[in-house]
Order: C-alpha cells, then structure tokens, then sequence
C-alpha cells in the first residue's frame, strides 16, 4: 500500500514557503485514507502551513492525538472548524474528558484509547500502541505496516523512544523497526545522557530515524553522524514516501 507522509509542522525548516514552530504535525495517507497526527503549537502557523501545502482538512478521516500537551493541539480549533465527520484517537486523561465531551458535541466521534488497536479497517495496519505509560503524562503512538516493517509516527515519546519501539515489537513479533518519525524529547539531555539515549535508540532495533521536534539540535547532529544515509531529515514540508 502506498504510503505518504506530509509534516505540517516541526521545530526544522524544510520548505522556505512554510513558518516553524515548535510543535509537531503531520498528515499520513495510506492509499485513500487520510490521518492527522497532531495539531501543532500555533494555531496561525498550523493554518497558514495546512494551506500553503494545499491541503484539505474537511477530507481528513481520522484524527490521532498523541497527547494534550499544547505544542500537539494548537490547532485543535481550527481543525474543527473544517472537519465535522472524522473519529479522533486520543490518550485515556481524565484531564480532558470535558474537551472529548465538548468535541462530541459538535458531532464528531471521540475514541479514548487505553490499549492498542487498529486505527481504520484493519486491512490498513494502522495501530495505536496504545497508551505506553501514563508518566509524565499519558501518550500513544501511530504504527504501520510498510514492506520494510513497521513504522512508527510518535509526537514526543514522553515514555522513552525505547519503550515505545518495544511495545510496538512485542506486538507485532519483529524485532526491528523499520523506522522511527517524530519528537524523540532528548532536548533537555547534556552530552553523557545523549550518548546513552543514543545507546538505547540503536540496542532497540530502530534502522532508521526521522527524530524531529522535541529531539533537540544537539541530539539530532549525534544521531545524524551515527546513522548516516539512515537519518531521515525531518523539517516542516518534507514529504516522505513508502510502501
Ligand atoms: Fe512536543
Ligand atoms: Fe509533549
């Protein structure tokens, strides 16, 4: 199946056209179905980068949050104000259970995920890990089947990149991931803890890496160095595409 990523919006610059902003977003189309991950930070940026790259949110089928934080859901209102039909995958927090009422309300479908499961028809194989650990706040990822394994799109991998890689491999029996997209959060490392963050990204199976967004400048260049054709430049307007 074909496969198509579009970042909409990321820390690194990529597309001159486009504005950075710390956050992430990105759309994912798998033959005719359309996933935004994340909203981004902004909500000016997130709607002036949806509309640069022409795309339209009124045709998005689901939208898959990977957690609250506000550099993930900027765009949240904006979004809303396109889409009045998708299912929206969000993280079990009780935190937010007015704004999933408030979401329903508005005729959308909201889909608290605990544990793993398909996101779209199965024959898609598309996946949320489910939530991976509710510390320091709860978060899920988006994996898919591609013909080199699978993939992973994470927004900030607050329960460790690591963590995240295992669950998707003890789910689905293969003992690599094939590749590995979004913030890996190593920005607030020094130097000794890079290394050993390094160390756990390479002993966790990951053969390529697209760290963007909370992975910091200094941990992106290690990683970078280390992994050479297999570090996927990730910036705002990058389009990635697979099968
Ligand atoms: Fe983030
Ligand atoms: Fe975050």
């Amino acid at each position: 199946m074909k496969k198509k990523l579009t970042v909409i919006v990321d820390n690194n610059p990529f597309d001159e056209k486009l504005k950075t902003d710390w956050g992430f977003s990105a759309l994912l189309e798998v033959e005719d179905l359309k996933i935004l991950f994340d909203l981004g930070n902004e909500s000016k940026i997130f709607a002036n980068n949806v509309e640069k790259l022409g795309l339209d949110l009124s045709e998005v089928d689901y939208l898959f949050i990977s957690h609250y934080d506000s550099d993930h859901i900027g765009g949240l209102n904006y979004f809303l104000e396109k889409n009045r039909k998708a299912t929206i995958f969000v993280p079990y927090n009780p935190d937010y259970f007015d704004l999933n009422d408030k979401i329903r309300k508005m005729g959308l479908n909201v889909e608290v995920v605990t544990n793993p499961i398909p996101i779209g028809p199965r024959i898609y194989k598309i996946f949320s890990t489910g939530v991976v650990s509710s510390f320091p706040r709860p978060e899920h990822s988006l994996f898919l089947f591609g013909k080199d394994g699978y993939s992973i799109i994470a927004g900030c991998s607050h329960p460790k990149v690591w963590n995240i890689a295992k669950r998707v491999e003890e789910l689905t029996g293969f003992d690599y991931i094939d590749m590995y997209i979004g913030g890996y959060h190593f920005y607030k490392m020094n130097d000794d803890e890079i290394k050993e963050a390094v160390r756990n990204v390479i002993k966790s199976g990951i053969r390529r890496v697209g760290a963007c967004h909370c992975t910091g400048d200094k941990a992106r260049s290690v990683l970078r160095d280390l992994y050479g054709k297999s570090f996927i430049e990730i910036g705002v307007g990058k389009v990635l595409e697979w099968s």
